[in-house]
């Protein structure tokens, strides 16, 4: 496996590998690697001939500056273990290949930024946009696989691959949990023991809340409910619990209209912020 540090290289490589015909898949990450990246890795390697992953901790995608402080780094590690995953190459950049100036576009993906994600991390997704076309346009990739765990950054990125015409396959994969149910997360290492205690009560609530939907509670009670159980369990600062359309990620407000229906949250336990959603429907 081959790592890069360097645009120019990286581009004369993938030169060659597209000369060989193969299918290019890409995971992007922001490193501290778990299962869930591995997993994403394993997909790729299993679709593709050729798998390249990248490891770069966007700094404009953070709207909090104390969690780009403490994201965890352990970037050789991570390496090594995406050599024994079956990738190919990695992409490592430093800040200043990616940026080498202040970056003046802005993305503004519409009702997406003013809804669960977007309304709490005010300029996420512009970064987030950001970064992902600059790292498609750096690889262009047959196809670029995600996690499912951010449900709503997928929308956003199938927003941006349309309307910025790349011809690249989106693959959404399936959250991997840890053995009691939380979701794997790169910030998870930063929990404190009483709170990595609680956490899996946010898989719990999400559960409680399929079940609710699925024996027909109508969607504003089910989200009391789910909201006065957190309350009750641990010391999570709620942000939000919303019954969204899976699609469009609007807000439901009688299951009886839509054909997939997912349930999103986000709390904070200490100074982590966890994400989690489930599909009902
Ligand atoms: O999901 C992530 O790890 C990041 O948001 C991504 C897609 C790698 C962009 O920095």
């Amino acid at each position: 496996m081959e790592v890069f540090r360097e645009i120019p290289a990286l581009r004369h490589k993938l030169k060659e590998i597209r000369k060989k015909d193969a299918a290019i898949g890409f995971v992007p990450t922001m490193g501290a690697l778990h299962k869930g990246h591995l997993s994403l890795i394993s997909q790729s390697v299993e679709e593709n001939d050729f798998t390249i992953c990248s490891i770069f901790v966007n700094p404009v995608q953070f709207n909090n500056i104390e969690d780009l402080k403490h994201y965890p780094r352990p970037h050789s590690l991570d390496i090594e273990m995406l050599g024994n995953y079956g990738c190919d190459l990695v992409f490592y950049p430093d800040e200043n290949v990616m940026y080498p100036a202040e970056p003046q576009i802005v993305f503004n993906f519409g009702e997406l930024e003013n809804t669960m994600e977007g309304k709490y991390r005010p300029g996420h997704f512009s970064g987030v946009g950001l970064v992902v076309a600059k790292l498609f346009n750096i690889t262009m990739p047959d196809a670029a696989y995600f996690g499912k765990k951010d449900l709503q950054q997928f929308a956003v990125i199938q927003s941006l691959v349309k309307e910025l015409n790349f011809d690249i396959h989106l693959r959404c994969c399936d959250t991997i949990r840890e053995h009691d149910g939380l979701a794997m997360s790169s910030r998870n290492v930063r929990l404190s023991d009483a709170d990595r205690q609680a956490a899996p009560k946010l898989y719990e609530v999400l559960c409680l809340g399929k079940e609710m939907l699925q024996k027909g509670v109508a969607p504003s009670l089910a989200q009391m409910k789910m909201t006065e159980f957190l309350k009750k369990n641990g010391n999570f600062v709620l942000e939000y619990i919303e019954i969204v359309d899976s699609e469009n990620l609007k807000t439901v407000t009688d299951c009886k209209n839509h054909s997939t229906i997912s349930i999103c949250v986000a709390a904070w336990l200490g100074n982590v912020r966890l994400i989690d959603n489930i599909t009902v429907f």
